[in-house]
């Protein structure tokens, strides 16, 4: 199959390689790295780590997976890591894996020497839609998910979708929550085509799934060559964040899938923009509730409680929603879907009102 590439006009611009056998391309270019450094976890390096490093020969980091890598324990691990494989201000650090590798990984590489560049492989749905491409990097506090982070835009990405079949079941559905945020910032015509197809969706059909991921990324790559640092547009890339962080705090970080997270807050976040009349389209929340259902998503808050047996109380919910970091002096500030494509970035919504919203 022919590789798609995506242009991201960052700064630095870079390429985003899309398509089976992407990680096969970049093979050549990990054996030319002096030092060759790679940040992985156990199960995805075992699967894909010869693809990328056939002799097993490079500096290899394994981190716990998930969640649990995203914390400065295991950042400054990677940092001492990549120190003492004698890198230099040339070197550059790879990753492969998931959207909590490519954080760690890329964070990394960001303090040391203060910035050597970085390579993502992303192993996952969601890593391929979303986390590897805009370079966002991050570990969690316990006041919040992602607040100790910098951006730090990578060299390039080599999103192999061959690599997703693969994929555990809960980890793939949190990957669809994922590129359904991204099809309600781009609009109709991505989101027809999850809504069509979501039978080859579900069957990880490899041309599909190389489509919607080339799709998902031109967004991403859009947005965040207009805007890098997020200082307006593309804040739009955090619709159902601001729900989904606080969901999995406040069930404990690496409890429920972040792009799990994600589907309940989009439906919330429907709510939300219902209930402050910015909705246009009233037939919004009830085509993305039967699109997160036939995607083997909770569509809302109760089914989420119901099938993770989390308590997710709307206080504590609330309270946690106030510690975003998108919030503004105490208030909690939400990006509100008008239609497919059109999003309202910044609304004010009290948290006592919030709450009396939460099911
Ligand atoms: N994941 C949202 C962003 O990259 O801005």
């Amino acid at each position: 199959m022919t590789l798609l590439r995506v242009e991201v006009d960052a700064s630095p611009a870079y390429t985003v390689h899309i398509g089976v056998g992407a990680l096969k391309l970049a093979r050549a270019a990990f054996a030319s790295e002096r030092p060759r450094v790679l940040i992985s976890d156990a199960r995805v390096h075992g699967l894909h780590g010869r693809t990328l490093d056939p002799d097993g020969e490079a500096r290899t980091l394994l981190l716990p997976e998930g969640e649990d890598a995203k914390d400065f324990a295991h950042l400054g691990a990677a940092v001492e890591f990549i120190a003492g494989a004698s890198m230099d201000r040339r070197g550059c650090v790879w990753t492969l894996g998931g959207g909590a590798i490519s954080d760690v990984g890329g964070l990394a590489a960001a303090m040391f020497m203060r910035g050597v560049a970085a390579v993502h492989c992303p192993t996952t749905l969601l890593a391929q839609v979303d986390a590897s491409v805009g370079g966002k990097t991050a570990v969690n506090l316990s006041a919040g998910k992602n607040l100790a982070g910098v951006f730090h835009q990578p060299r390039a990405v080599y999103a192999d979708t061959g690599v997703l079949a693969t994929q555990s079941d809960d980890e793939f559905r949190s990957g669809l929550g994922e590129a359904l945020k991204t099809a309600l910032i781009a609009g109709e015509e991505l989101l027809g085509l999850l809504e069509r197809e979501v039978v080859r969706l579900r069957s990880r059909d490899e041309g599909l799934l190389c489509e919607v991921v080339a799709a998902c990324v031109r967004t991403k790559a859009r947005v965040v060559a207009a805007d890098p640092l997020e200082a307006g547009g593309r804040k739009a890339l955090n619709l159902g964040h601001t729900f989904a962080h606080a969901i999995e705090q406040v069930a404990g970080f690496g409890k429920v899938p972040h792009g799990v997270a994600v589907a309940v807050g989009l439906g919330l976040a429907l709510r939300a923009s219902r209930e402050m009349g910015c909705l246009e389209d009233r037939a919004l929340p009830a085509r993305v509730e039967r699109l997160l259902a036939s995607l083997g998503l909770p569509p809302d808050l109760a089914s989420l409680r119901r099938s993770t047996g989390a308590p997710l109380g709307a206080r504590e919910l609330v309270r946690a929603m106030g510690q975003d970091k998108k919030n503004r002096s105490g208030e909690i500030r939400l990006v509100l879907p008008r239609a497919a494509g059109k999003l309202e970035l910044e609304v004010a919504v009290d948290g006592a009102l919030l709450e009396s919203w939460l099911p």
